[in-house]
């Protein structure tokens, strides 16, 4: 396994932007981790199972056939040959998302093809919720992103206005704080940072200020030394 770099948060803590600006930046490869369990979930509906039928899901992991394919900074995800990239971000695979994420054997499936990928990338930036914890202990540089529920909301609710959803703040934020509840409390690989990951506030704080504090945190550590792209 190469470099590796995680950043981990909530939704809407801006990780998964801050993260494929960084693997731009770094000319690393972009792990999206929660397309990967939205995959299940629309999988999981599709194959009429429950988000809690641990044997159901066993099976549809074992016979999943989940890409991440590279497409300019960002990453479409596909079952097989179908793209389900404008699928999987609705409020529907938010929460079912979340549901199936809690099942064991999910995220031993996940677990394990997410360290397989991370072994074809010489650099990699991995984003999820347990990348730091349980994915890549070892990972060479750790964060975890957090924001205010206000904040964390009105992102998440620009984004569904820009695809042209109609939503709610209100709305959006309940969601948001059922889902943290339910990746929080699980037994499973619950979300929370690191011992040491370096927490970031971005409440305050825009992508490019985020941005330029993990770069910082980097060179500093002497983590990229060497690395001419983020020099410059
Ligand atoms: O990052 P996201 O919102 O696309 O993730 C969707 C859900 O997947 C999230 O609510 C919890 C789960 N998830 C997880 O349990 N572990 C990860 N590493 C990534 C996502």
């Amino acid at each position: 396994m190469g470099c590796v770099i995680t950043i981990d948060g909530p939704a809407g803590s801006g990780k998964t932007s801050v993260s494929r600006m960084l693997a731009e930046r770094l000319g690393y490869a972009y792990l999206d981790t929660g397309a990967m369990y939205r995959a299940v979930a629309l999988a999981a509906k599709r194959g009429g199972l429950d988000g809690t039928d641990t044997p159901g899901l066993r099976d549809l992991c074992a016979n999943l056939d989940i890409r991440l394919i590279p497409d300019g900074g960002t990453s479409v995800i596909c079952l097989g040959q179908e793209d389900i990239s404008p699928l999987i971000r609705t409020p529907e695979m938010d929460m079912l998302s979340s549901k199936v994420s809690a099942v064991r054997v999910v995220r031993e499936a996940m677990t394990t093809l997410q360290r397989k990928m991370a072994d074809r990338h010489e650099g990699l930036v991995a984003e999820g919720r347990d990348m730091g914890t349980v994915v890549f202990p070892c990972a060479e540089a750790k964060f975890f992103l957090t924001a205010s529920m206000a904040v964390r909301a009105e992102r998440r609710y620009r984004e569904r206005v820009e695809r042209g959803e109609r939503s709610s703040i209100t709305r959006v934020a309940e969601q948001m704080e059922k889902r943290d509840e339910q990746d929080r409390s699980r037994s499973a690989a619950p979300l929370r940072a690191a011992p040491d990951a370096t927490v970031i506030d971005s409440t305050a704080i825009d992508l490019e200020g985020v941005l330029g504090l993990i770069l910082h945190h980097l060179r500093e550590g002497g983590i990229l030394y060497g690395f001419s792209k983020i020099n410059s």
